[in-house]
């Protein structure tokens, strides 16, 4: 989808779709002022009909109104004029978007002038609705025949605006690396595990390695693994036919000697849990368990979109978890690369298995900071639903940025704590740590992050759980492209810096 700028009041602009904002008790915004009597009298009549309240979410597609040039005017809700809220816009935008494909418009026009945020600015809200107009674009027809694909008519959005066009075009520049971003992340995490496999994310990090001079990638077989003494991450793969892989992207903007952020993804590209086998029903959405490497590539795409100024690592730790007469069982004991013992004790608990030796193979770019992103527990779910990751971090520091970022971006985060007494729960009696915690499932998603923290000692580290906001299930299942939001703003932020 293509994004566009124009400097303009509504009125004379031709397109296939015009959207404007409305608000709650029958008003119009002031960018309709310019409009002829013939047309302000059309749309107040329909406003005064009561047939859209002007609520956030609220659309209404109206067609060849009088006088007008647009072929539609698709009228949404934005709540109380001049009392907009960052959820109020992104509902809007969202339901305008849907509003637009319900259509066959070609192109749709948005006038952005009458929506107003106290603590947003223009990039902000331009950086949304090219997020969400994208969202509602996405479609996934790489495995349906031709004759049934879902084929969605929008091909562009331009930004009307009189006000902040230089706001308009940052937003259009960032939104758009960070739109494409998520819709790779998410064409990672739809395709099939029978296809997304570890060796099938090497390719792809040596794709985007080809497309792009400043990025290198590096991929580690099981034997290099070996040698390093991956005991941990080696045996999630071990009742597998499909090989584990490391892959290192490094991403050169900086300067040389500049100490890079590094992202480190789990990619299990399927978790049946091994062993400890899990339930059948639902078990397909365990393709989505590399969601967190996905969005490291997601993430990625967007820097090198952006070509920002700076370096950053990505790093993903794939395999996939089968049972099988290799497989690991529980009781089963594995020396980490960090030379420390687990006793593992739940072949399900796999992704912290992974994501332990990748987290002490990254020490050797001295990090300005490592933030792992993995759909690790089923409990944070419980806790957040899908509206937060999870964020665990042992850096007052990157607490801060990442809760900035997420602020910013509304790709929420919520922090839980690493306390003493959690980090107690790993104890176990045979290894250095068991990998899962000895109060069963209580506080699963803090003893999962605590068993992380015990790799991480040498840098600024945070983990993203993001088990419940990196994909849906049910009827509208899917990838989300989350949180490469959060991750682009966290590293754009690092740059100003
Ligand atoms: N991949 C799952 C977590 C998960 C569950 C992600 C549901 C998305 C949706 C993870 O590997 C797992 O199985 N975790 C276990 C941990 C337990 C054995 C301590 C869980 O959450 O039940
Ligand atoms: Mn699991
Ligand atoms: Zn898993």
């Amino acid at each position: 989808m293509d994004f566009k700028i124009k400097k303009a009041t509504p009125e004379k602009t031709k397109t296939d779709a015009l959207v404007l904002p409305v608000f709650e008790g029958n008003v119009l915004g002031s960018c309709c002022d310019h409009f002829s009597d013939a047309t302000k009298k059309a749309l107040n009549a329909v406003m005064a009909n009561g047939d859209i309240k002007g609520k956030p979410g609220d659309s209404l597609v109206l067609t060849a109104v009088a006088d007008s040039v647009a072929k539609r005017i698709i009228l949404i809700g934005l709540g109380k004029a001049g009392e907009q809220t960052e959820s109020a816009v992104r509902k809007a935008f969202s339901a305008a978007a849907n509003a637009v494909n319900g259509t066959s418009a070609k192109d749709a026009v948005l006038a952005l002038d009458d929506i107003q945020l106290e603590n947003r600015d223009t990039q902000w809200l331009t950086r949304q609705a090219v997020e969400l107009f994208a969202y509602a674009n996405y479609t996934f027809n790489a495995f349906k025949s031709k004759d049934n694909h879902k084929q969605l008519a929008l091909k562009k959005l331009t930004f009307l605006t009189t006000v902040d066009s230089k706001g308009v075009e940052s937003g259009i520049k960032s939104g758009a690396a960070i739109a494409n971003g998520m819709c790779y992340t998410r064409d990672l995490g739809n395709t099939p595990p029978n296809i997304c496999n570890p060796t099938y994310l090497a390719q792809e990090a040596k794709k985007l390695a080809r497309e792009c001079k400043a990025l290198t990638t590096t991929v580690l077989d099981e034997k290099a693994m070996r040698a390093l003494g991956m005991g941990a991450l080696l045996s999630v793969g071990n009742g597998s036919d499909t090989p584990s892989r490391l892959i290192v992207m490094e991403y050169k903007g900086g300067p040389k000697n500049q100490s890079p952020h590094v992202l480190v993804g789990k990619g299990i590209t399927f978790d049946t849990g091994g062993i400890s086998l899990k339930p059948a029903p639902d078990m397909d959405a365990m393709k989505w368990d590399m969601c967190g490497a996905a969005s490291v590539f997601g993430t990625m795409r967007a820097v090198i979109d952006m070509a920002l100024p700076m370096n950053v690592v990505g790093v993903v730790a794939a395999a996939e978890n089968m049972p099988s007469g290799k497989a690991s069982r529980p009781g089963d004991i594995v020396t980490t690369m960090s030379g420390q013992t687990v006793e593992i004790l739940n072949t399900d608990a796999e992704g912290r298995l992974v994501l332990c030796d990748a987290l002490t193979y990254v020490e050797r770019f001295k990090p300005a900071s490592v933030v792992d992103i993995a759909t690790l527990t089923g409990a944070i779910i419980v806790a957040l639903g899908p509206f937060a990751s999870g964020l665990m971090s042992n850096s007052e520091e990157v607490v801060e940025n990442l809760q900035a970022a997420a602020d910013y971006t509304q790709d929420k985060v919520w922090r839980l704590p690493l306390w003493d007494e959690y980090q107690a729960l790993l104890d176990s009696p045979f290894a250095d740590i068991g990998n899962i915690g000895n109060a069963g499932p209580k506080a699963g998603s803090i003893t999962a992050a605590c068993f992380l923290s015990r790799f991480t000692k040498a840098y600024p580290w945070a983990h993203l759980d993001v088990a419940g906001s990196a994909f849906n299930g049910g009827a509208n299942k899917g990838a989300t492209g989350r949180p490469v939001p959060l991750l682009t703003e966290y590293l754009l932020r690092q740059v100003k810096a």
